[in-house]
């Protein structure tokens, strides 16, 4: 018989989970939320991935290393002179760890704040029945609880390379990733996909000499061509070396370091030595330990749960939200559908719209985007009429002294309806705010252009852009 019930409880702390949980508690539901994951003394440490091993200290990483690039490389041109530059990679990685902390307390104060009653433990189902589910506790608390409603959000993880565990020592994970204690000389990447680009960056900014091997002969084929050509162009120009069309093939971890080796995209055989190596070739849904046997919860083939459009599950009133069902593996995306579901338990309507969920690469340039690329657009038929602007004629980037890339508008040609927004350069990961928007009120690209935008303001390329799809910019 479980000792404490609730209304509703929600397995997993991260974007998905505690957003879930706060919004359910907001809306008058006695609410739980039990999550596992551990701080470096054992207490509790919400915030899932997201907050403790991946957008966060990924974020802090990239700032502290961009800032150190700035000040070695741009610095001078701003008059600035250094002498004796230097970076402390353990001060680094302690302000990346002291930034993960606030926000792990700031969850638990928000779980206090809303009357969220938390769980440190592993939540698994143990039985099913009477209007009920008895949820098990495992940790540094033991109990039963049940609730009428479930709503899991469980994650992901890493996935490896077939054969090569991560020791997180010499072959990493994203985990592993953000905890290298000194700047290795030489650091080779599996997969150039986002973490790929984002923690390759990190550490090539800090002087590591980083290659990047993609099996795919294109670079970020889900990105807009236009877009992912510049950005390419930036990177390689920085000195990431990106190898496109490779097939890895043994990768050896030699204690002292690893060897990978791998055939070219021209079938020529090479074998790379480093310090350590990144793998980050995407993730897998994560349900271990939640038991989803003991009530039939049913997973697909990929081992994610499967859900219909409004995250409902197989069983009645249990729901699942964010990495470990279908979609973008994205903290924004979990977070949406975590408040929508709350709002669905209440009897409301919640709603997330697939078609504007925005994309970042934290990368310098940034790139984001929302909506569909001009290869997509083509691939459905669709007649659409293309703008861009490149940040070079804009005020704001020239005073920046960051004028890399370009905003791209892709409208209906019939309608003018904004269809899809690419960004690459300084700040897209703001910029793209306005476009999500503009797409929410199915705006068009004329709405854009006759809005005013301040002045000097990276925003005034977005409307530029859009001006260019009806071929009349006023500064380019
Ligand atoms: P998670 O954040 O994975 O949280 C799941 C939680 O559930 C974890 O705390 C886990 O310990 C807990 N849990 C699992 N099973 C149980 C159980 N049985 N009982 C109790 N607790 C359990 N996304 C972005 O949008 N922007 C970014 O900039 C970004 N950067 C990223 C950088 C990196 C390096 C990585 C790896 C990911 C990044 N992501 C980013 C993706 C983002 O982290 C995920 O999409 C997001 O965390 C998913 O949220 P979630 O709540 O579904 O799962
Ligand atoms: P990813 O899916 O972005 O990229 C994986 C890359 O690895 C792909 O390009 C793929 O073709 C390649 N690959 C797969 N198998 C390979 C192999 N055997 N050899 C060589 N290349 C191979 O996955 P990643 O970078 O691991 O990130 C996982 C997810 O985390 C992302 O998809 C994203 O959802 C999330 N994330 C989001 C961030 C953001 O929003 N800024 C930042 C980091 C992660």
């Amino acid at each position: 018989m479980a000792n404490k019930q609730f209304d509703v409880v929600v397995i997993g702390g991260g974007p998905g989970g505690y957003i879930a949980a706060i919004r359910a508690a907001q809306l008058g539901f006695n609410t739980a939320c039990i999550d596992e994951w551990k701080n470096g003394k054992g207490g509790p440490a919400p915030g899932g991935t997201c907050t403790n091993v991946g957008c966060i200290p990924s974020k802090a990483l990239l700032q502290s290393s961009e800032n150190y690039e700035q000040a070695a490389k741009h610095f001078g041109d701003h008059g600035i002179s250094m002498s004796n530059l230097a970076i402390d990679i353990g001060k680094m990685l302690a302000r990346k760890d002291a930034v993960v902390k606030q926000n792990n307390d700031g969850i638990l104060y928000l779980f206090k704040k809303n009357k969220v009653t938390f769980f440190h433990g592993r939540g698994s189902f143990a039985t099913a029945g009477d209007g009920a589910y008895e949820i098990k506790v495992a940790g540094s608390q033991e109990e039963t609880i049940s609730a009428r409603h479930v709503i899991v959000a469980t994650g992901s993880n890493p996935r490896a390379l077939p054969g090569v565990p991560f020791d997180e020592d010499k072959v990493l994970s994203n985990d592993g990733a953000l905890r290298v204690p000194a700047v290795p000389q030489k650091l080779v990447l599996i997969g150039s996909g986002v973490i790929g680009l984002e923690m390759g960056s990190v550490w090539r900014r800090v002087g590591a000499e980083v290659t990047v091997l993609e099996a795919l002969p294109t670079f970020l084929g889900a990105v807009d061509e236009q877009i992912a050509k510049e950005a390419h162009k930036a990177f390689t120009r920085q000195g990431l070396k990106i190898e496109l069309g490779v097939k890895v093939g043994e990768v050896r971890n030699e204690g002292q370091g690893v060897s990978v080796s791998y055939t070219t995209a021209t079938g020529q055989a090479q074998k790379l030595q480093a310090d350590r190596l990144i793998v980050s070739i995407g993730r897998v849904p994560n349900t271990i330990g939640l038991d989803p046997e003991a009530v039939g919860l049913a997973l697909d083939e990929r081992g994610a749960i499967v859900v219909d459009a409004e995250c409902r599950t197989n069983l009645p009133n249990v729901w699942a939200v964010g990495d470990v069902v279908r979609g973008p593996m994205l903290a924004h995306k979990a977070e949406e559908e975590g408040v929508a579901v709350a709002e669905r338990i209440a009897g409301q309507h919640g709603h997330v719209d697939f078609n504007t969920i925005p994309w970042v690469i934290y990368t310098s340039p940034e790139i984001a985007w929302v909506g569909r690329t001009e290869q997509q657009l083509k691939a459905d038929g669709v007649q659409y009429k293309a703008g861009t602007f490149p940040f070079m004629a804009n005020g704001r980037a020239r005073a920046l002294g960051d004028t890399t890339g370009m905003v791209k508008f892709l409208a209906d040609a019939k309608t003018d309806e904004i269809l899809g927004v690419h960004i690459v350069g300084p700040m897209a990961s703001e910029l793209i705010s306005e476009a999500v928007v503009a797409m929410e009120f199915k705006a068009s690209s004329e709405d854009i252009a006759r809005i005013c935008h301040a002045h000097p303001s990276l925003s005034e390329a977005t409307k530029e852009a859009a001006l260019a799809v009806d071929k009349r910019t006023l500064n380019f």
